[in-house]
């Protein structure tokens, strides 16, 4: 399938994405200052980057883990049925646990995730996403910290893809379709 000529405008900078990882990551870090070992979870592919920034200024003991959960393949649209193509290698029964999401759109994804994780019951479990576009929620959920609240809009960049393209770009933009 070729695709519609499309622009990127800069939504949200490199540099404003740093700063708001600073203070959140000083949260987390007080949240969490009493544990043994955080269970830094990210789900592939979209928080690749995300995490990556995250974790370096997390002053924790942590490990890291991935979960892959199904999503929007090439469309830009939400499957909501949500299946995991790849499971954690921890096991997280009693352990303290922060999920990693780039964007909570629906809310199908971090919900689905959430339920399953919480069925292996961790200690704690708590959620970070560096997105979130509340009026496009279908499933009445929250993560803990959010990095941004945004519009309805289609992004890209920061690890955030659009049929896989986009994903290096150092800042989050939005997808404005040429004629
Ligand atoms: P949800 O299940 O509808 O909340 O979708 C969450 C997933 O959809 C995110 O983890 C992203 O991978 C993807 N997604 C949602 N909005 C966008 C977007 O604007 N650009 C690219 N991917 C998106």
């Amino acid at each position: 399938m070729t695709q519609r000529p499309y622009v990127i405008d800069e939504m949200i900078s490199a540099k404003a994405i740093a700063a708001r990882i600073e203070t959140l990551s000083r949260e987390i870090t007080a949240e969490f200052k009493d544990t043994d070992k955080l269970v830094v979870v990210g789900l592939l592919r979209g928080s690749f980057v995300f995490i990556a920034d995250l974790v370096r200024e997390l002053d924790l003991p942590i490990e890291v883990d991935f979960i892959e959960a199904s999503s929007y393949g090439d469309a830009q649209e939400s499957s909501r049925e949500v299946r995991i193509l790849k499971d954690l290698r921890s096991a997280i029964e009693g352990r303290d646990v922060l999920v990693v999401e780039d964007i909570v759109d629906t809310g199908f994804t971090l919900n689905h995730v959430i339920t399953l994780l919480q069925s292996r019951k961790p200690a704690r479990l708590k959620t970070i996403a560096l997105l979130d576009k509340p009026s496009r929620r279908e499933v009445d959920i929250a993560a803990d910290w959010i990095g941004f609240e945004i519009p309805d809009e289609f992004v890209v960049g920061y690890g955030v893809d659009f049929a896989q393209r986009n994903r290096n770009l150092p800042y989050i933009g939005k997808v404005r379709f040429t004629p």
